[in-house]
């Protein structure tokens, strides 16, 4: 390796490098004009900087090992913004990339978005619908055939607030109360108030509280028809998201080549267990009608959207079957904040106290008011958000930044190094909510910052996250009740990256009654 890495070598390889891509870009001419709209000249594919590529198959992959692997993609990704600037390419295994950093780019690519924006999909899960010939869930789907799930569930889940909203959360209240009095009990068990296997309790709960949303009071009843529970869906989301990491670090073609049975095996269970749930659903609500508070968001789609058997399939497998994980891990990070600062927890509860009542079970009616909870929660998903990039893969070339980007390659927003930039957010890896409330001031101006473009936690334009609302107001409703409970301690831990934001070994949180 050494010595192919002497600096002639390197020289004739970039050399190389530019040949073949000036040649490739007269043999396949782009559509994109050759001047912006202010008459400066677009510059080529080829011009983007980044890292030269010469091992075809592997692309930059050698490179991210050095960086520690996969787990160390942040880490790797910022330091080549570091490098290059907020626009740089590279190529990881067969997948040719553009990463792009800055508000202004965001913008370019969510403005001229087509109608239906495709995001890259994971070589897993393709694999795994290639093999099995199954029909893909709404989360996986593109097109026309993705349109008419997303716009229901974009009317139902973000466009809809008021009484419905409040019925939907005010159904999540008693689970709430039950993980609070688990972690009652398990904090005056145990030495110092440690709480054992917290992250299984984290997704045990968002199982119950997403289940209890979409198939209403019923749903546990529905679950151990389908023969399984929240306890077993929990640990096998573990276990499944472990796999597909695995299988998603491995050239797609060896790693499925070799089984990796695992995340077959967890996968097509989940699956089914979410298509019997909804059949089971479905015939229960067909024998005895009943209502939004009795079945959730299954009566209000069915009922008010006319939703066919099998579009309700569609739409809802995914719901049982997925989206644990972003939301279970969430919890940790709050729990993990919250406990590194303690005047952040005070603050928060002193809102509630003046805002409602001390002592009040806030509810989502009270959300509104409450806007250092609400900056809380913002402030998490700045510096934790689960989904750290956002990716588009556009089906025709689009100018970013003044380049060509022709199609082949996808584009990453790094929305976790606009997150951290200085230029946006001063003292950018403390953590504070207060930030967001005016407190945060322009070194130069004086002038209150404002950064909420260069803010991505859910992503942005058509394909933004469906559950941005939901997720929000369950975070908010979790934080309120934590800390009207609990005294929360945290250890520091690391951050690693396994597709979402995971810490680095055990979080060590301890919870002492108030
Ligand atoms: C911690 C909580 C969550 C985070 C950080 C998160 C983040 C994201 C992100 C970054 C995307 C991609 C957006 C884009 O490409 O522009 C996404 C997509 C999506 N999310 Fe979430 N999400 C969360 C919770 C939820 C919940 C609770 C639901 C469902 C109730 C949900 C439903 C969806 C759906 C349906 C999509 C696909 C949208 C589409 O393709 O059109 N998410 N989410």
């Amino acid at each position: 390796m050494e010595a192919l890495e002497l600096p002639g070598f390197w020289i004739l390889l970039k050399i190389w490098t530019w040949i073949r891509d000036f040649v490739l870009s007269l043999a396949c001419p782009s559509l994109i004009p050759d001047t912006d709209k202010f008459g400066a000249k677009i510059k080529a594919t080829w011009e983007i900087p980044g890292p030269t590529i010469w091992r075809p198959v592997l692309g930059d992959a050698l490179t991210l090992n050095k960086f520690g692997g996969p787990e160390k993609l942040l880490d790797y990704i910022s330091s080549l913004h570091e490098k290059y600037g907020p626009i740089f390419k590279t190529k990881l295994g067969p997948q040719k990339f553009v990463f792009i950093n800055h508000p202004a780019l965001y913008e370019e690519i969510f403005r001229p978005e087509p109608n239906y924006p495709i995001r890259l999909k994971l070589p897993s899960s393709e694999a795994f619908y290639e093999k099995h010939k199954i029909d893909r869930g709404i989360f996986c789907r593109d097109g026309k055939e993705f349109c008419r799930g997303r716009t229901i569930m974009a009317e139902v889940l973000l466009k809809v607030a008021g009484q419905y909203m409040e019925t939907l959360f005010d159904s999540v209240d008693p689970v709430l109360k039950r993980l609070m009095d688990h972690w009652t009990t398990m904090s005056m068990e145990t030495k110092g108030g440690h709480i054992r296997n917290i992250e299984q309790d984290c997704y045990e709960f968002f199982i119950a509280a997403k289940m209890t949303m979409t198939y209403g009071q019923h749903y546990e009843t529905f679950l151990s028809q389908a023969g399984s529970s929240v306890k077993t869906l929990a640990s096998e989301a573990i276990k499944l998201n472990a796999a597909t990491f695995d299988l998603n670090t491995h050239p797609i073609q060896i790693a499925t080549g070799f089984g990796l049975k695992e995340y077959d095996e967890y996968t097509l269970k989940n699956l089914e267990t979410g298509r019997k749930c909804i059949d089971i659903a479905l015939e229960t609500m067909a024998a005895t009608g009943g209502s939004s508070e009795e079945f959730g968001l299954l009566h209000r789609i069915k009922n008010v959207y006319n939703a066919s058997d099998e579009e309700m399939r569609v739409y809802f497998t995914d719901m049982t079957a997925d989206i644990s994980d972003q939301v279970s891990l969430t919890f940790l990070w709050i729990l993990f904040s919250l406990g590194r600062n303690p005047d952040v927890q005070e603050k928060i509860l002193q809102e509630i106290e003046q805002v409602c009542r001390p002592g009040k079970n806030v509810v989502y009616k009270d959300l509104q008011k409450l806007p250092y909870l609400n900056t809380t929660c913002k402030e998490v998903f700045r510096l934790f958000s689960t989904a750290q990039l956002v990716i588009r893969k556009n089906s025709n070339d689009v100018v970013l930044g003044g380049y060509n980007v022709t199609a082949d390659y996808a584009v990453i927003l790094s929305s976790f190094s606009s997150h951290k930039n200085p230029s946006f957010f001063s003292n950018p890896e403390k953590f504070w909510p207060g930030r967001w409330l005016g407190e945060e001031r322009d070194v130069d101006t004086g002038e209150v910052k404002r950064s909420e473009n260069a803010y991505y936690p859910f992503g942005m334009g058509k394909r933004m996250c469906a559950g941005k609302l939901l997720a929000y107001n369950l975070m908010k409703l979790f934080i309120a009740k934590v800390v009207q409970a609990f005294v929360v301690e945290s250890d520091e831990v690391q951050k690693k990256l396994k597709i979402m934001l995971y810490p680095n070994g055990d979080m060590n949180i301890r919870l002492k009654s108030r």
